[in-house]
C-alpha cells in the first residue's frame, strides 16, 4: 500500500513539473518586454543610472529573448535587431564608450514590432 503512495506521489510530481518547465520556455521574449522594455529596466540603464546587477540582468534578458524565435518576421532580421541589444548591453556590462547610444538605437518598439509582434 505504502509503495503505492510514493510511486502516485512521484507520477504527480513529474507530470506537474515537465509541462512547467516547458511552458517557461518560449517565454522568454515576453519576459524581456515586460521586465527590460515595459518594466524600464532598458531606460534606467540607458539613462546611465542603472547599477552593474541592473545591466548584467539586462543582459541575461536579451540573451535569453535573442534565442526564442519571433511569432513573426524572418530569422535574418530577428537576429540582426535582437542581437543588436544583446550587443548594446554586453557593451554597457563591459563599460564601453558610445555603449547607451547604442542601446538606445536597438530599442525602437515600433521598428522591430512592425516586423516581429504578432498583431
Ligand atoms: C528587437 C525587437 C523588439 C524591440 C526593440 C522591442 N520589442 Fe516589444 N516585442 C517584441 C516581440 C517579438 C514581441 C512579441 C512577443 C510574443 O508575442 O511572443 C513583443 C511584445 C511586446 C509586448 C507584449 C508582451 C506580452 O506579454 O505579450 C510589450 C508590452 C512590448 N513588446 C513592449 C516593448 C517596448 C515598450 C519596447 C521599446 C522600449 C519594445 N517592446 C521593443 C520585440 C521587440
Amino acid at each position: 500500500m505504502r509503495s503505492w503512495k510514493v510511486l502516485a506521489l512521484a507520477f504527480f510530481a513529474t507530470a506537474t513539473i515537465i509541462p512547467m518547465t516547458v511552458a517557461e520556455d518560449g517565454k522568454a521574449i515576453k519576459k524581456a518586454m515586460k521586465q527590460a522594455m515595459k518594466g524600464g529596466l532598458n531606460k534606467k540603464v540607458i539613462s546611465g543610472e542603472g547599477s552593474d546587477d541592473d545591466k548584467k540582468q539586462l543582459l541575461a534578458l536579451f540573451t535569453d529573448m535573442a534565442k526564442e524565435m519571433p511569432p513573426k518576421g524572418d530569422a535574418a532580421s530577428w537576429k540582426e535587431k535582437a542581437g543588436a541589444l544583446v550587443q548594446a548591453s554586453q557593451d554597457m556590462v563591459a563599460g564601453k564608450e558610445g555603449a547607451a547610444g547604442n542601446l538606445k538605437k536597438a530599442s525602437n518598439c515600433k521598428a522591430c514590432h512592425e516586423v516581429h509582434k504578432g498583431k
